[in-house]
């Protein structure tokens, strides 16, 4: 399964790129603000800086607009995926990008129809957003393996990059469903080295080295 960061802070992203772990980005309006930089000069630093896709969001509503502004994305440089939501607008714009040979991430996936739609518009990438879905009480696990499911059933070649993902649980899982992608944030990623055991584990060895008074260099 590949990992993909969901952010838009450049240290954050070469922080996790010097562990061979990343392999995309993506980001959306809200990280952009956060970030506090301009859309065109964040992205292109951080196309730069990781080989994989990284995702850049479209903003206007109707497809034509739509289409403008994923055309100036992808403009950027070659690894950009233009985000679109999955609204008609989005699936045509969908449908145009990839044809002109970009890559197009369809985000604001909480249905399984709605990710079968994006198949069918010929989408790189489709983004469930789990944690969104979990937040109402509703099962964004189910809905990763049922699309899993349906691709499979017609061997749709669109990967399953799951977003909104709070927790290490969710990477777990998705792992096991088969997703192709985990976006989440730093925090996430970096959580899922950590265990308890491995921790105690490594205080008593030092602890003993200690006491052998042997150094390696
Ligand atoms: O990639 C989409 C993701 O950023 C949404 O995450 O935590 O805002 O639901 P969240």
């Amino acid at each position: 399964m590949k990992f993909f960061v969901d952010t838009a802070d450049i240290e954050a992203i070469a922080e996790l790129n010097e562990t061979g772990m990343v392999d995309g980005v993506t980001t959306n309006p809200s990280l952009i603000l956060k970030s506090g930089r301009d859309i065109l000069e964040v992205t292109k630093e951080i196309c730069a800086l990781v080989k994989g896709p990284v995702s850049a969001e479209v903003v206007a509503t109707e497809a034509e607009e739509m289409i403008k502004e994923g055309r100036k994305l992808a403009e950027i440089a070659e690894n950009i995926a233009v985000k679109v939501p999955l609204t008609w607008a989005g699936l045509k714009t969908c449908k145009t990008l990839t044809d002109e040979g970009t890559m197009v991430n369809v985000t604001l996936c909480f249905s399984a129809n709605q990710a079968l739609l994006a198949a069918k518009a010929g989408a790189t990438f489709i983004s469930p957003f789990v944690g969104r879905m979990d937040d109402i009480n509703l099962d964004g696990m189910e809905l990763i393996s049922d699309i899993r499911t349906i691709y499979d059933n017609y061997a749709f070649e669109t990967e399953i990059l799951v977003a909104s993902v709070r927790s290490v649980n969710h990477v777990t899982e998705s792992a096991l469903i088969g997703a192709d992608i985990c976006t989440a944030p730093p925090k996430v990623l970096k959580k899922l080295a950590d265990h308890p055991l491995t921790d105690k584990g490594l205080a008593a060895f030092l602890a003993d080295w200690a006491k052998t008074g042997q150094q390696i260099l």
